[in-house]
């Protein structure tokens, strides 16, 4: 428990004879929750979420999942067939190549990081978000964000960059250099199923995922 409170109760709350009164401080004191115990809340919440038409069509919905106190969060758009399957981002095709980034390229464990999504549940038949649906959706992502406070997050294709950074640019125009969102740095890149159709893309992935590296002080692959 924390000293402060030990010290009040100690010196100052009394047996009315019925009640413990407790000190006005102490009753005020907002209890200190853990990062994991913010997020499963955020996440008991977003169970109970139905703002949009997509939560009758989700299977599971995808909360995210990884380290709380990562450094590096990656964001992606929505869902897959296997993620709404299994509740878990990036598991399909496209998450075996972000993990391979993750883990062959940057050195990390994927366990390392923070994995999520813009939209929690599947947008039927791999569609992309309507902006209601994200709109509807993206406070569950600010109140994640809020609570790792990554160090940088790393948006995951067009989706993601354009709505973290509230654009309409391109994701080539956008990609390659840090933009800003709430005060975190934010690198835009292509997303892992583009690279799967476009593989000459990996390298401008590559540099991007390079400056992340550089930025944060961790040592490149040789
Ligand atoms: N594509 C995404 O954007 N997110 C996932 O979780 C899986 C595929």
């Amino acid at each position: 428990m924390n000293g402060r409170i030990v010290q009040l109760l100690r010196e100052e709350a009394r047996w009315s004879g019925r009640f413990l009164i407790l000190p006005r401080e102490v009753v005020s004191m907002p209890k200190e929750v853990s990062k994991k115990e913010a997020l499963e809340e955020i996440r008991e919440r977003l169970e109970q979420c139905r703002c949009c038409p997509l939560c009758e069509t989700a299977r599971n919905i995808v909360f995210g999942e990884g380290d709380p106190d990562a450094d590096i969060m990656f964001i992606g758009e929505a869902p897959g067939a296997v993620e709404d399957k299994t509740g878990r981002p990036f598991v399909g095709p496209a998450g075996r190549l972000l993990t391979d980034i993750i883990e062959k390229g940057m050195g990390l464990k994927r366990g390392d990081v923070y994995i999520a999504n813009i939209a929690k549940c599947r947008p039927p038949e791999n569609r992309d978000p309507f902006p209601e649906e994200i709109a509807q959706c993206i406070g569950f992502l600010q109140e994640q964000i809020d609570v790792i406070s990554p160090r940088v997050i790393i948006a995951l294709g067009r989706i993601a960059a354009q709505t973290l950074l509230d654009t309409e640019a391109s994701i080539s125009s956008l990609r390659g250099k840090f933009h800003e969102y709430r005060g975190i740095k934010v690198m835009p890149t292509f997303h892992p199923s583009y690279l799967i159709h476009n593989p000459a893309k990996k390298r401008e992935v590559w540099e991007d995922i390079k400056h992340v590296m550089k930025h944060l002080g961790m040592t490149l692959p040789g």
